[in-house]
């Protein structure tokens, strides 16, 4: 079976985790920690970062320091994974929903301004499957309505879009250079892990200061176990930040892989009629974290029954994301009720990813894309 993601876990790793167990830093203390938050909030061209134990820790973190009133809204796509709408509703918030645009599979910026209202206190894109959201309509409106961007970078380690805001000449930034504070996982499928991991971003002080506090409890560094406010254990630890900190060594080269193979698949695959594929749009850099596959309508099978074809071939593959508007936990809570998003619908339905890690052979990919062929038969 080619599994859809292996992590690629080498020397220089095995250096770092070693050094954790020699000199006995294996927990949230350690040179790790500090070299792998100055050093991917600089990747990213960010002044602070924040390492958390995991993507969801690090929303929620991010959520908590925009200090939410009971029934403050945050806007955010239904097509996301569950961790957007948990950190808005553990911050006391209500999450909004949008529908996706139909080429990137990521939040539609022109439907937010319909969803913003006077309880609106941030917009929250997420670039999926690796493809950046078009981020300058959003930056526009957070300025317009003074709204923060909590931006989940989660699947988008190294991917770029083209800023033409602000500016006489467009210029590529990172994905996680936009938020107000930007978040990001390193779980096993990411593009660097630390196993489990996440980091906040942001270029504020006094944010980056307030998530540090809540990070660690609220300790205080004059007065330890007396606390002023109410924090999270959300630390990293020392053997986590070695993985990330070696991988982070060689992220040009993940990101150029990631991108090989994604052109590979698109060049294989564009022929099928029967699948919608990824795109690239003109003012993006894709890392393809997933690269996904959308049967086209004419096709008289779900994503399921093609999941369960390319199985029967060896290949393991995910369904999309299930919308946020379409979870029973949510109903159970009165949100989303009666409410619809095509796009996101279809998405759930039609699309699953292939095989993407980076440990990714060509063989294997010309595996999986004759196993495709044959499933679509
Ligand atoms: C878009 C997005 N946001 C947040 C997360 C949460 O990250 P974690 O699994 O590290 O909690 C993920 C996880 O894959 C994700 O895909």
């Amino acid at each position: 079976m080619i599994p859809v993601n292996e992590p690629q876990l080498g020397e220089r790793e095995l250096e770092y985790i070693s050094e954790c167990v020699r000199t006995g830093w294996v927990s949230s203390g350690g040179r790790f920690i500090h070299e792998f938050e100055e050093g991917w909030a600089a990747y990213c061209g960010r002044r602070y970062g924040i390492a958390v134990s995991n993507g969801t820790a690090a929303l929620q973190l991010a959520v908590a320091c925009l200090g939410l009133k009971p029934g403050d809204e945050v806007i955010l796509p239904t097509f996301t994974i569950i961790s957007c709408a948990l950190a808005v509703i553990y911050n006391g918030g209500v999450p909004v929903v949008v529908d996706s645009e139909p080429r990137t599979w990521c939040l539609d910026a022109h439907q937010v301004e319909e969803k913003i209202t006077s309880r609106t206190r941030a917009i929250m894109p997420a670039h999926i499957y690796g493809h950046p959201v078009d981020m300058d309509p959003l930056l526009d409106l957070a300025e317009r309505y003074g709204l923060a961007i909590i931006e989940d970078a989660a699947e988008a380690h190294g991917a770029e879009y083209l800023c033409q805001r602000d500016t006489p000449d467009p210029v590529w930034r990172r994905c996680g250079s936009f938020g107000t504070m930007s978040c990001f996982s390193f779980y096993a499928n990411k593009l660097i892990t630390t196993g489990e991991g996440g980091m906040v971003l942001t270029d504020d002080p006094q944010l980056a200061e307030k998530a540090r506090s809540m990070r660690n409890l609220c300790f205080q560094s004059d007065r330890r176990f007396y606390h002023e406010a109410l924090g999270y254990n959300f630390r990293l630890t020392n053997l986590q930040a070695a993985l990330g900190l070696a991988q982070l060594e060689r992220m040009d080269q993940i990101v150029a892989h990631k991108r090989w193979i994604g052109h590979e698949y698109t060049r294989h695959l564009r022929d099928i009629t029967n699948l919608e594929l990824p795109v690239e749009e003109r003012w993006a850099r894709s890392v393809y974290w997933m690269y996904g596959a959308v049967l086209c309508d004419e096709v008289d099978m779900d994503a399921s029954e093609f999941g369960r074809r390319l199985r029967d071939h060896g290949v393991e593959t995910r369904p999309f994301f299930l919308g946020m508007h379409e979870q029973p936990a949510f109903h159970l809570r009165g949100l989303f009720l009666g409410e619809r998003y095509p796009v996101a619908e279809r998405l759930a339905r039609r699309g699953l990813y292939l095989p993407s890690g980076s440990a990714l052979t060509q063989d294997q990919l010309g595996h999986v894309c004759e196993a495709v062929g044959k499933a679509l038969v």
